[in-house]
C-alpha cells in the first residue's frame, strides 16, 4: 500500500552517504568508509514531503549485521581493534562492497527504463529501488570486446568514478574504468566506456598506462572525455604489504599531472600534460570552437585533504580546525593544436573572500556542456577559525559580481542540488536541495533555498539526523 501510494509522487530527491561508522566493539578509522545509507524526500505537489532513509542491503552491511562486527572487505582505511593479518588478507581478496557515495540512474536501452544505481569509485555497483530504497542486487558488469578492446588478463581491481556522466546528446552515460596489472611487464589500462544500461557497457577507446591514478571524477563535452591522471598513484606493492588501501596510494608531489583528452567520436587519445594538483570534483566542461577546451576543477594542493576525513581528526577539535580544508577552484584552457594548457585562478569577490574554496560542486544540469556561469558548492572551515564554519556558496564564474552564500552558525550543509524552475530562461533561475544538519538540535532539516539569492526559503524538518551525505539528485520523473 505504501509504495502503491508512493509512486504516485514522481518528484523524488534521493542521496547517498554515511550512516554508521563502527559495529559492536569496532570501528573505522576513517568516515569515507561508513556504511551506505540512502535518504529520500517524495513530493506530493501539496506543500508537504515524505522522508523515507534506508541502509543500502550490501554484502558488507549485511555480513557485518549477520556477525555484529565490520565485516572482512577491502575498505579506504582501516579498523579498530586493527583485523589480524589473515583478516586482511581476506578483506583485500574480496574487494570494495560499500557503495556509499552516489545515486545515479542509466538509461535502460532493451526496456526503455531506468536503472538506478549507488556507485562508489569501482567498477562494481548496487541496484537499488529509488521509491522503497530498497537494494536489489550488486552488478559487475562486463566490457564487451569491441572493436578496440582487447580484453585483460588476470588484473588485480577494477577502479572507477562515482561520478559518471551524461553523453551530449544520447541517452547513455560515460564513464571509465582502470585495470591495475599484477603480472610484471604487463601495462595497466585505462577504458572509456559507454553507458547502456546498469548491465550493458561498451568500450569507446583503450590506452596502457604506466601508472593508474586515482581519479574521483573527470569531464564529458560534446565530443571528447577528459581525464586529469594525477600523481596519485595505486601502488599494488604497498597495497598488499599494508592490506589497506590509503597506505596503497602514493602522492608524488613534484610530477605533473597527465592529461588524457579522448575524441568520443572515434577514440582518438591525446596526451598533455599540466600542473601538479589534487582533486575530487571536475565541475564541467566545454568546448570553443574545434580546437579548445575548457575544463573547471575544485583543485587541492595535495591528497592530504582526505587525511583530514581521518576520525581522529574529525572527532578531536584542535586537529580538525587546524587541517587545510579549503579546494581551489581552478579553470584549464586545454588547446588541442597548440598541446599545451594554461591554468586560471578564479578571483573571489570582496565581499565573499572564501567563495572559490569551494568542492561538492553542483551546476544546472541543463547547462553542462556548455559555458555555465553558476556553481554551487560548499565550503568548509570558510574563516580559517573553525572546519565547522561551512557554507553553501553560489560562484560567479563569468565574473560579474553574482557570488552569494549562505551560512548559519553550529549548522552544517553539504552538497545542494539545483533544480531548475519549470518555466526558467536565466541559468540560475530555481532552487538549491539539501540537508542541513542543526548542530544545536543534533537534528537534520531539509532545505530549499533560491539559487538566485542564495535565501533559505523552506525547510522541513526531519525525525532524525543525516550524519554526512556525499551526493544525491532530483528525479522529476522517477519511476
Ligand atoms: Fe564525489
Amino acid at each position: 500500500m505504501f509504495s502503491q501510494t508512493m509512486s504516485r509522487y514522481k518528484l523524488s530527491y534521493v542521496r547517498n552517504g554515511l550512516g554508521r561508522f563502527e559495529f559492536s566493539r569496532r570501528s573505522f578509522t576513517h568516515s569515507f568508509d561508513a556504511y551506505g545509507k540512502l535518504c529520500s524526500w517524495k513530493f506530493p505537489g501539496n506543500g508537504t514531503a515524505f522522508f523515507t532513509t534506508k541502509f543500502l542491503k550490501s554484502k558488507f552491511y549485511i555480513d557485518s549485521l549477520n556477525t555484529n562486527d565490520i565485516a572482512q572487505y577491502t575498505i579506504f582505511g582501516a579498523v579498530v581493534p586493527e583485523f589480524s593479518e589473515l583478516q586482511k588478507f581476506v578483506a583485500m581478496s574480496r574487494g570494495v562492497d560499500n557503495m556509499n557515495v552516489n545515486i545515479v540512474r542509466f538509461y535502460n536501452e532493451s526496456n526503455g527504463k531506468f536503472d538506478y544505481v549507488t556507485v562508489s569509485d569501482i567498477w562494481k555497483i548496487y541496484l537499488v529501488d529509488p521509491l522503497s530504497l530498497t537494494t536489489k542486487r550488486s552488478v559487475t558488469a562486463n566490457i564487451p570486446k569491441g572493436h578496440q578492446y582487447t580484453g585483460s588478463v588476470k588484473l588485480y581491481t577494477t577502479l572507477s568514478t562515482a561520478h559518471p556522466l551524461p553523453e551530449h546528446g544520447t541517452k547513455y552515460h560515460i564513464t571509465y574504468v582502470s585495470e591495475v596489472s599484477l603480472i610484471p611487464g604487463l601495462k595497466n589500462k585505462m577504458i572509456l566506456v559507454r553507458i547502456k544500461s546498469a548491465e550493458e557497457r561498451e568500450a569507446i577507446a583503450e590506452w596502457e598506462v604506466d601508472r593508474v591514478s586515482y581519479m574521483h571524477s573527470f569531464s564529458v563535452t560534446s565530443n571528447y572525455a577528459i581525464f586529469f591522471a594525477i600523481p596519485y598513484f595505486i601502488s599494488i606493492s604497498k597495497m598488499i604489504w599494508y592490506m589497506d588501501t590509503f597506505e596503497g596510494l602514493v602522492w608524488f608531489g613534484d610530477r605533473p599531472t597527465l592529461v588524457y583528452v579522448v575524441d568520443l567520436r572515434n577514440g582518438e587519445i591525446k596526451t598533455l600534460k599540466t600542473e601538479n594538483m589534487f582533486f575530487l570534483h571536475h565541475v564541467n566542461a566545454f568546448e570553443i570552437g574545434t580546437s579548445k577546451l575548457i575544463v573547471d576543477i575544485a583543485t587541492y594542493h595535495s591528497p592530504e585533504f582526505l587525511k583530514g576525513f581521518e576520525m581522529t581528526t574529525l572527532m578531536d577539535p584542535v586537529k580538525r580546525n587546524k587541517f587545510d580544508a579549503h579546494a581551489h577552484l581552478k579553470r584549464y584552457h586545454i588547446d588541442l593544436n597548440a598541446n599545451q594548457i594554461l591554468v586560471q585562478s578564479f578571483t573571489p569577490p570582496k565581499h565573499i573572500p572564501f567563495a572559490t574554496y569551494i568542492d561538492m560542486v553542483t551546476i544546472n544540469e541543463h547547462y553542462r556542456f556548455r559555458n555555465n556561469c553558476f556553481v554551487y558548492g560548499v565550503v568548509l572551515n570558510k574563516d580559517n577559525i573553525k572546519f565547522s564554519q561551512i557554507a553553501l556558496i553560489k560562484k560567479d564564474l563569468c565574473g560579474r559580481n553574482r557570488d552569494a552564500y549562505w551560512y548559519l552558525p553550529a549548522h552544517y550543509p553539504i552538497e545542494a542540488w539545483f533544480v531548475p524552475s519549470p518555466s526558467s530562461s536565466k541559468e540560475d533561475d530555481g532552487i538549491l536541495i539539501t540537508p542541513i544538519l542543526d548542530g544545536l538540535k543534533k537534528m537534520s532539516y531539509l532545505a530549499i533555498l533560491d539559487a538566485k539569492t542564495m535565501n533559505l526559503t523552506h525547510k522541513a524538518n526531519l525525525p532524525t539526523t543525516i550524519p554526512l551525505s556525499f551526493h544525491g539528485r532530483f528525479f522529476e520523473d522517477l519511476y
